[in-house]
This record gives C-alpha cells, sequence and structure tokens, in this order.
C-alpha cells in the first residue's frame, strides 16, 4: 500500500469512528490539527508521513472513549496502523505520539508533593512537537473557546459560578472528573498552552490566540458585572 492510500484510508476510519462517538470529539478538530501539524512539521523539518498519520490518529486513542483506560486507546489505534501492513517501527513511532499527547498527561498524579517534578527528562521527537502543538492551539482562541463551552454543555456544566474557583494546581484525577464550570477550564488549562509549546511557529501562534483568550475573559467579566 502506497503512502497515499495509508493516509485516505485512515482518514476514513477516523471519520468513521468519530461519528460514532458523543463525547463531543468530531472529525473538524481532526482535520484541523492535521493541517496545522503538517505546517508545523514542515518548519521542523519533521517526517511529515508520521506526522500526518498521527494527528489523523491522535483522537482515536482518547482516554475518554474507554472510560478512563489509557492503554485501550493506544491498543485501538496499532490495531488499525498493523491492519495496514506497515512497519512495527512506525506503529512504535506513531502510537509514541498518540499516547503522549494528551493534556493530562502533563499533570501531576493524586497525591504527588507539587512542585517535585519527575527528574527523568522526556525526549520527544520532532514529530511528537508539532501534533502536540497543533492540538493544543486548536483549544486556544476563537475556536478553543467555542469547543471549551460545547465541552461544558455536553456534560451540563454551567457557563459560570463565582462560588466555584478554579483549582490552582489541578490533578490528572481532577482533571478528568471535574464538574466545574466551563469558564474556569480557562484557568486550569487554556491560559497555560502558550507556555507549553514546543515549537516556534506553535509559540508565534500561540501568543496570539492566548491575547484573544484575555480579551474575551475581560469582557465575559466586564459583562457579568452589567458593565457592557
Ligand atoms: P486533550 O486532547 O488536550 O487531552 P481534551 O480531550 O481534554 O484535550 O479536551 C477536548 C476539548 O474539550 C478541548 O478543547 C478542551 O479544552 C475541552 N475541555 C476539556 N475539558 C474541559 C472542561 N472541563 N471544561 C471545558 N472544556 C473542556
Ligand atoms: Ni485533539
Amino acid at each position: 500500500m502506497d503512502r497515499q492510500e495509508i493516509i485516505k484510508k485512515t482518514e476514513l476510519f477516523v471519520k468513521k469512528t468519530l461519528s460514532e462517538d458523543s463525547t463531543g470529539h468530531d472529525w473538524w478538530h481532526v482535520h484541523r490539527v492535521r493541517n496545522l501539524a503538517k505546517r508545523i512539521a514542515w518548519h521542523e523539518d519533521a517526517d511529515i508521513f508520521i506526522v500526518e498519520l498521527a494527528a489523523l490518529l491522535h483522537d482515536i486513542g482518547d482516554y475518554k472513549f474507554f472510560q478512563g483506560d489509557e492503554e485501550a486507546g493506544t491498543a485501538k489505534v496499532r490495531e488499525w496502523l498493523s491492519s495496514l501492513e506497515i512497519s512495527s517501527s512506525l506503529i512504535d513511532k506513531i502510537t509514541e505520539i498518540t499516547s503522549r499527547i494528551s493534556f493530562m498527561h502533563t499533570l501531576p498524579d493524586k497525591g504527588k508533593v507539587r512542585g517535585k517534578k519527575n527528574s527523568a527528562i522526556p525526549i520527544l521527537s520532532k514529530e511528537l512537537m508539532a501534533v502536540t502543538d497543533a492540538d493544543r492551539l486548536d483549544a486556544m482562541g476563537a475556536i478553543g473557546i467555542a469547543r471549551a463551552f460545547t465541552y461544558g454543555g455536553f456534560f451540563n456544566r454551567p457557563i459560570y459560578d463565582p462560588a466555584i474557583k478554579p483549582s490552582k494546581s489541578i490533578t490528572k484525577e481532577e482533571y478528568k472528573t471535574t464538574e466545574a464550570p466551563s469558564i474556569n477550564h480557562f484557568y486550569e488549562k487554556l491560559l497555560k498552552l502558550k507556555d507549553m509549546m514546543y515549537t516556534k511557529l506553535g509559540r508565534k501562534m500561540a501568543k496570539r490566540k492566548h491575547r484573544f483568550l484575555n480579551l474575551y475573559l475581560k469582557q465575559f467579566f466586564k459583562e457579568w458585572k452589567g458593565k457592557m
């Protein structure tokens, strides 16, 4: 099977799988991440084929589809790639990306002392950096705002509640189970993304999107207080 055929088949597989999902993951998010990741990959001189395949598959392995089971997601991606008869080293490179991309993995586990980070420095491939930055950028700016409220609406979360303060150091467990208002998510995740970019282009885009998030929040609280 040639590369183009592998990409096309994977695209159809992802479209079909996401259409069966109801957690708010959608094909257009994958479409945007795929295009942005390819653009970043080009700037970073990363392997575009690996980046495109990993971007297409990055939400298939999402833990939310598997009641929190992160391993099951990776197994699903691996199973699909194996069916395409591609080399096992390529499969390893792609599942490495899809299993490590999530923002949640950057959060401390429950009970871990804050500030005490794992001393081992993770080795990140250029391909992982390109797909991760693209995925995080899609959670920022105007689109990120739309996605946050869509997510909150789907899970019946209020828009905002002044009595419920955002968590200052949210853990992995809390991130998975939080029922906090959607505005809190801006402080618990979205505003942190700017400083988590791995690539030059990612940082440049994140800066602009971050400014827009702040502008939005400023207006939101102005209106909340009745000042238009
Ligand atoms: P990631 O792919 O980085 O793990 P998620 O799958 O957790 O991101 O989130 C998918 C989308 O839903 C993102 O746009 C994210 O910002 C949004 N989202 C996730 N958790 C919440 C939440 N508690 N409230 C509002 N939006 C959320
Ligand atoms: Ni995603």
